[in-house]
């Protein structure tokens, strides 16, 4: 029947239990293979230079600057010390033309210079000098809290000459380009802002997740358990650890686990012909599954089958597809929770993930997916996961305030 060859070619969607255990083992050695030093791999586990999460004492007036997916948003942000309620002032929202994402660098850095001059402009605040701070929603290596070197773009974008140099000097350059002044003080992935947020409500808050337009974590890690970090510092300062610095946020950039083919066993024709037709082939193979971006191309590539197939579109494909997206989060979470509570040698962990992003707040099922595989595949682990109110830019805010108050706290 018509039903049993829709049900055919969705098959490969549904996963067991099994599968999933695997994709979350995939995970957890992603993880620690990307903590080693050794070369590039496929979970880059970016350092953030981020110690530890807000603890009230935050205070002043801060600029927030977001280029996440397809938005630039500019932020004005006040915190008032000892009072967990901050005042955004005034918030604007700039979108990011197409042709401007993948032209050169430079036009990309100009206009978000010239949105960030237009936002100075309209609150009268060219002169006031703020500290900003950048929430940059794509990989970065980063060796301070200001410096943040693209590794490679992502979602979309694939504006020239950005990769391999700092944005933060792009972003600088086309400031002084137009003139005036900026003293950009942190640059910030937004899974990283976002955790950074939803700690200042919640300070079981150690993990960031974002599921949007792209598909990625952060969570806070042992400083010891960061080889790239820990030879560094023994270098400069011998094995002390106070407490202060004992963590750091690693930005684990989980989209680009299987980028060594160890996914291959989950993904279906319609997959690859999604990376295919993709601007980065071969890149992102998780964040493709998983990303609001990539999951309508998945369902257009299974429509497109069974039309070929005389089969007409039976309402079942969307659903398959995005319970995929959402265990395959929630076998990832998983890992990351797991290797939380392993650190802490605990037998059991509450924590709190703050989460940002279209597909986690506007679907109408992933959120309980998500959380329902979390809680089945960790079970040693009591995971609640709260939205972010604000997006990462207050995060990054709190970041930029952290930075100016305790310069000591940063290598
Ligand atoms: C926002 C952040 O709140 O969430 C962005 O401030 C981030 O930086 C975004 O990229 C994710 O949302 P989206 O548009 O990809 O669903
Ligand atoms: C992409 C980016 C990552 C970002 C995520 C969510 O995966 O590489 O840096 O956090 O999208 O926006």
């Amino acid at each position: 029947s018509r039903k049993r060859q829709v049900d055919e070619t969705l098959a490969p969607f549904k996963l067991s239990q099994e599968q999933l255990q695997l994709v979350k083992a995939t995970m957890r050695a992603g993880l620690e293979a990307g903590l080693k030093n050794k070369g590039p791999s496929a979970v880059k586990m970016l350092p953030s230079y981020v110690y530890h999460t807000p603890d009230g004492t935050e205070h002043g007036k801060y600029l927030a600057l977001d280029l996440g997916g397809t938005n630039f948003r500019a932020m004005l942000v006040k915190f008032k010390k000892g009072l967990q309620n901050n005042t955004r002032l005034y918030h604007k929202i700039y979108t990011v033309p197409l042709e401007i994402m993948q032209g050169t660098g430079e036009e990309l850095f100009d206009h978000l210079a010239q949105y960030v001059s237009d936002f100075l402009d309209y609150m009268g605040m060219k002169k006031a000098h703020l500290p900003a701070g950048f929430t940059f929603s794509f990989p970065c290596e980063q060796t301070a809290i200001d410096t943040g070197i693209l590794v490679s773009w992502t979602k979309g974008f694939k504006a020239t000459d950005c990769e391999g140099h700092d944005v933060v000097n792009l972003l600088r350059e086309a400031i002084k380009r137009r003139n005036y002044d900026l003293d950009i003080v942190a640059v910030v992935n937004d899974t990283v802002g976002t955790m950074m947020s939803c700690a200042y409500e919640d300070p079981q808050c150690e993990v960031g997740l974002i599921a949007g337009t792209g598909s990625n974590a952060c969570y806070m890690e042992e400083l010891k358990n960061i080889e790239k970090i820990r030879q560094k510092k023994q270098k400069t300062e011998g094995d002390e650890e106070t407490p202060e610095t004992s963590r750091m946020c690693i930005n684990t950039e989980w989209g680009g686990l299987g980028d060594d083919g160890s996914l291959d066993d989950i993904i279906t024709p319609f997959d690859a012909e999604v990376d295919h037709n993709s601007v980065n082939p071969g890149k992102q193979r998780f964040e493709k599954l998983t990303s609001g971006m990539y999951l309508g191309e998945i369902v257009r590539e299974v429509l497109l089958d069974l039309t070929r197939g005389g089969l007409l579109f039976r309402g079942r494909v969307c659903g398959a597809v995005s319970r995929r997206a959402a265990e395959l989060c929630g076998a990832g979470m998983a890992a990351v929770v797991d290797k939380i509570r392993e650190n802490r040698g605990l037998d059991h962990l509450n924590v709190t993930v703050g989460v940002d992003g279209a597909l986690y707040k506007l679907h109408p099922h992933f959120s309980g997916i998500l959380q329902e595989t979390t809680r089945v595949l960790a079970p040693q682990c009591n995971v609640t996961f709260l939205p972010s109110e604000e997006g990462s830019g207050k995060g990054a805010a709190l970041i930029t305030a952290v930075a100016r108050q305790k310069t000591h706290c940063y290598l």
